[in-house]
């Protein structure tokens, strides 16, 4: 198996690291030159060997794991000191919503970036429901979730229903994963949809939803209450070591001080300015000059009308519902592809 090599992938996506190295640029004074910004995706496997899973990777998966167990476990998060609607129960409602507009059709279910715990709270949700799942597929570029994803899902589906892609998503279009004649729930949770720029996003999303299927998207939102939840998740334990992990996949036992930006970007596709939340590692003891501010995670964050807008800007989708934290920090959102 082989991907495309950096910067070759058929995405608007090579531009947005050129914005993203723009921005912190100019909002930390730090010259473009000194600062990397890599591709998403090369956070997610080794190029030299793709289809080995490696204890990096494998720890990579391990941390969305555990922010995702924690995040679902808290009941506090989301909550205000007036309101309460924590991430749990804004899950809960979109699920509803999804179930509505479901009806009593069979799905089949496919997974962009697989994650177990709000996967087997969606799964387990809908088949108290009664719903039949014809097929479950998870689709990584990371080979690290296949083992976890096939036991974490073995008590809610038969093994024959669960399948894992381990491809691109700009590829699944290509593959023989779809059930014809089932609806097709496609998920893309944990911010994902972020690292992309929003072209790619609605290509990818022609590419893989046919007419009546269902897209189910979790983002960080910018809430007019405040961005303190932005800050506060990126200066989290968990976000931390991620950011160290992709630091030392690539640059080994350097010392590093981790770093959090929060960067309008100019994206000329768009009519307006997107801010992108940004980590990086500022290696210690680089020379004036040298590359020392190495980004790694680049993450945008739309407001609440944003995240409607660009949805449905292609045409081609209709938002169906959006249920949102009570501090208006974290929404999912159910669309319909026309
Ligand atoms: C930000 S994580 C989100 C994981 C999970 N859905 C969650 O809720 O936390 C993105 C996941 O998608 C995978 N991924 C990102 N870009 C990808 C791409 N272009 N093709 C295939 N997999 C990709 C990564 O390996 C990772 O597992």
């Amino acid at each position: 198996m082989s991907y495309p090599a950096t910067g070759e992938l058929d995405t608007p996506t090579a531009g947005l690291i050129d914005h993203v190295r723009r921005a912190v640029s100019r909002y930390s004074g730090i010259p473009e030159p000194e600062i990397i910004v890599s591709e998403n995706v090369e956070k997610y496997y080794d190029n030299l060997a793709p289809e080995r899973v490696n204890a990096q990777l494998e720890q990579v998966f391990h941390l969305m794991w555990e922010l995702n167990r924690v995040g679902l476990g808290s009941p506090d998060l989301g909550n205000t000191g007036h309101a309460r609607l924590p991430l749990v129960q804004a899950l809960r409602l979109i699920v509803a919503d999804l179930r509505a507009v479901a009806g009593a059709e069979p799905l089949q279910y496919t997974e962009l970036g697989p994650e177990p715990s709000k996967t087997t709270f969606i799964l387990r949700s809908l088949r108290a429901e009664g719903v039949d799942l014809r097929r479950y597929t998870g689709v990584d570029i990371n080979p690290a979730s296949r083992e976890t994803m096939e036991r974490e899902l073995a008590t809610l589906l038969p093994a024959g229903r669960i399948h894992y892609q381990q491809t691109l998503f700009s590829d699944l279009a290509r593959t023989d994963y779809r059930l014809p004649g089932t609806r097709n729930l496609v998920t893309m949770l944990g911010f994902a949809e972020g690292n992309e720029h929003p072209t790619a996003v609605a290509r990818l999303l022609d590419d893989i939803l046919r007419p009546g299927d269902l897209f189910l998207s979790e983002m960080q939102l910018l809430s007019p209450s405040g961005w303190s939840p932005v800050f506060d998740f990126y200066r989290t334990d968990l976000m931390r070591k991620f950011s160290e992990i992709t630091l030392h996949r690539s640059r080994p036992d350097v010392e590093s001080e981790y770093c959090v930006f929060l960067v309008p970007l100019e994206l000329p596709e768009l009519d307006s300015p997107l801010m992108a939340a940004v980590t990086a590692e500022r290696i210690v003891g680089v020379p004036t000059g040298e590359p020392g501010l190495f980004v790694t995670n680049y993450c945008l964050k739309f407001s609440a009308a944003e995240y409607l807008r660009l949805r449905e800007r292609s045409g081609q989708f209709v938002v169906v519902a959006q249920r949102t934290t009570a501090d208006g920090s974290i929404a999912f959102q159910l669309a319909q592809r026309k």
